[in-house]
């Protein structure tokens, strides 16, 4: 029996030697040390010795365990150590390589549009207004010259909220209340931009989302001439062309006259193409002249006081300068997309 102890223990350290790397010597570990290794079976087995022989196979045993826990350990520690060195030796951190590049972002192509537009509009005296994404119905609608059911709210496919009467713009229009309810009766000079919402099907020019850029100028003898001189003026500007326009009759419930403009196309100089759908002009933005409603609800007279208004999409110019085919691009958040700008 304790020829057997030490036969085992031999093997065992021999064994030890040549264990390479640490999944090895846990399964020599499991082998020799473990529950069912032979130790521990003749462990198991003492209580069948006889009295005389049980204290000395017992002692021998748990020497043998003693002896291989040791060698276990001290050659767990070689290991470790020669990995160590190892991973020193061949991972060692090259300082002198240079860094990865970092990608470099650059500004949203509706972003670039929007500031565009303000430098032109700021040019002419124009400071921009923030005001509120999430609008009252009254705001949205009804002090713009719509009350409730008036059939002109069809061209606004709204989102509402649960709670009655809040609604997500559907326009910036609203804006136009805020500023004159806070500077009346003082003259004004703003362009409204941001987000706005509409609960329309995606297609190619259509969004549930996207920017406006409203115009607002209040004061005592504003006239339709202003409108067009300023308007026109702010195209010259934005398509680096002393670009031609006109202004076709439409209807807004809040101007009066209303009007679109539209600009020549600039790929075909008005002689008609793919672009303008051979009418030879692209239509541009919305306008009119305040209507008196509108003014007396912002807190002016109509009788002292006249403004001109319009709101203009510009993904819509963004579309028409740099000829993107699809609206849907612009809040896709493809970078295929988003780095040609
Ligand atoms: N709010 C209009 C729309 O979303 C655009 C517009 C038209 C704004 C005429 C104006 C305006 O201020 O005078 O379709």
């Amino acid at each position: 029996m304790l020829d057997r102890i030490h036969t085992v223990k031999e093997i065992a350290l021999k064994e030890l030697e040549g264990v390479a790397d640490q999944e090895l010597l846990q399964a020599w570990r499991v082998k020799y040390l473990g529950r069912s290794a032979e130790l521990g079976e003749i462990l198991q087995g003492l209580k069948d010795l006889d009295s005389g022989q049980r204290p000395l196979v017992g002692r021998e045993v748990n020497q043998a365990k003693a002896a291989l826990e040791k060698a276990y350990e001290s050659h767990e520690a070689e290991l470790r150590i020669a990995a160590l060195e190892q991973s020193l030796r061949y991972e060692r951190l090259d300082v002198t390589l240079p860094g990865r590049p970092l990608p470099q972002g650059r500004l949203h192509p509706a972003t670039q549009t929007l500031r565009r537009i303000y430098a032109i509009w700021a040019k002419m005296g124009f400071q921009v207004y923030r005001s509120r994404e999430v609008e009252t119905d009254e705001y949205n609608f009804e002090l713009l010259n719509m009350p409730a059911h008036h059939p002109a709210r069809d061209m606004w496919d709204t989102f509402h909220v649960t709670e009655p009467g809040i609604l997500l713009r559907t326009h910036t229009s609203p804006g136009q209340i805020h500023v004159m309810r806070e500077r009346a009766p003082e003259p004004i000079r703003v362009i409204l931009p941001g987000m706005c919402y509409r609960y329309e099907q995606l297609t190619a020019r259509s969004e549930i989302q996207f920017n406006q850029v409203e115009g607002l100028a209040v004061g005592r003898r504003i006239t339709f001439a202003d409108l067009k001189g300023t308007l026109t003026a702010f195209a010259r500007r934005m398509f680096d062309r002393h670009v031609r326009t006109r202004f076709r009759a439409q209807h807004f419930p809040f101007t009066e006259p209303s009007a679109e403009m539209d600009i020549e196309c600039f790929l075909c100089l008005g002689e008609g193409c793919g672009v303008c759908k051979y009418t030879g002009w692209l239509e541009i933005l919305g306008c009119g002249m305040v209507h008196p409603t509108v003014l007396r609800n912002g807190g002016y007279d109509p009788e002292v006081f006249s403004g001109f208004a319009f709101g203009m999409g510009p993904e819509r110019i963004a579309m028409l300068r740099y000829n993107i085919e699809d609206i849907r691009l612009f809040w896709g958040n493809d970078m295929r997309f988003l780095e040609q700008f």
